[in-house]
This record gives C-alpha cells, structure tokens and sequence, in this order.
C-alpha cells in the first residue's frame, strides 16, 4: 500500500474512532442528567453501572482518537508548524479536560457525593457540542 494510502486509513480510523470517543461525551453527562433526579433514586445503582461501561467504552475511543492523531502527526511533523493544527491541540487538552471531569463526576455519584442538580447536568452536557463543532470546523476549513 501506498504511503498516502495508508495515511488515508489511518485519518478514517481517526475519525471513526473520534465519534466511538463522542457517542460516550454526549451520552455520559445524560444519564448523569437523569442519576441527578431525586424521583430516580430506585435506579442510582444501575445508573452508576451504566456510567462505569460507558466510561471504559469512551475512554478507549479517546485513547485510540489521540493514538492515531498522533500517529498521523508523526507521518506529517508538518502540521506542528501551522496555526489551526496548534488551535485544534489547545480545543482537544479542554476535551481532555472534560473527559476528566467526566470521570470525577462519576465516582462522586458512586460515593452517593453528588451535591449538583440535574439542571447543573443539563448544561454540562452542552460543552461537548460546542467543541465538536469548533474542533471539525477547523480541521475542514483550516481557517487559520
Ligand atoms: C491528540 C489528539 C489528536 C491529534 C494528535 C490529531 C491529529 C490529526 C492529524 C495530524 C490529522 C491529519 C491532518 C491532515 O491530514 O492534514 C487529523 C485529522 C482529523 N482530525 Fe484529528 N487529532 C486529534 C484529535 C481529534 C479530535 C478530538 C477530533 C474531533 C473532535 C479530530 C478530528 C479530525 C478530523 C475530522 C480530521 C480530518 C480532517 C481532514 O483531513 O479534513 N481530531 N487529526
């Protein structure tokens, strides 16, 4: 195979795991949206299960997301030169940043801790389309 052709395979597996790692950003602060709600307290421990899989399940998405980018950075050293490519790694440590957040979140429920409400919930869980749309916006258009 050519080397084009397998920086190409390498970009799409980026990609597909890039949404793998998203589906559990969008979908973990949700069920903490509704861990959150007083009327659900029969479910507290199922939803602490679901949390914990999900969890594993994003964390290898973003793992192998930042694996192959990193890989197509060492194929390319190129990008480390250019403005959009340094913008996307400063977007991706807040990713980071929230996924971590994300996993403090976690055990503060499992500790029976959460002092947040669901409402508090309901606006964490926006951060992560915000940043889906900055970072893609920029990878496409290159706008700097
Ligand atoms: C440490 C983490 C990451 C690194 C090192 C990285 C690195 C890269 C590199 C080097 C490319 C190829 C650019 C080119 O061919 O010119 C790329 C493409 C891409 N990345 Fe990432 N990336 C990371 C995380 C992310 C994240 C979190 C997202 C989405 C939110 C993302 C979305 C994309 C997309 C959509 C492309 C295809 C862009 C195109 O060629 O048009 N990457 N990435």
């Amino acid at each position: 195979m050519s080397t084009k052709m397998t920086y190409l395979w390498i970009k799409a597996l980026h990609i597909i795991f890039m949404v793998t790692w998203f589906a559990g950003l969008f979908y973990l602060p949700r069920l903490y949206v509704y861990h959150a709600m007083p009327e659900n307290k029969s479910s507290f421990a199922l939803f602490s299960v679901m949390e914990r899989r999900l969890f594993v399940m994003m964390t290898l998405g973003a793992g192998l997301t930042v694996f192959l980018g990193s890989v197509l950075v060492f194929l390319n050293m190129s990008v480390l030169g250019t403005a959009w490519f340094q913008v996307k790694l400063f977007f991706i440590t807040l990713l980071l940043g929230y996924h971590y957040a994300c996993f403090r979140i976690m055990i503060t429920f499992r500790e029976g801790k959460n002092q947040r409400s669901h409402r508090w919930y309901r606006y964490f869980n926006e951060v992560p389309s915000v940043l889906l749309m900055v970072i893609v916006i920029l990878v496409v258009t290159r706008l700097f």
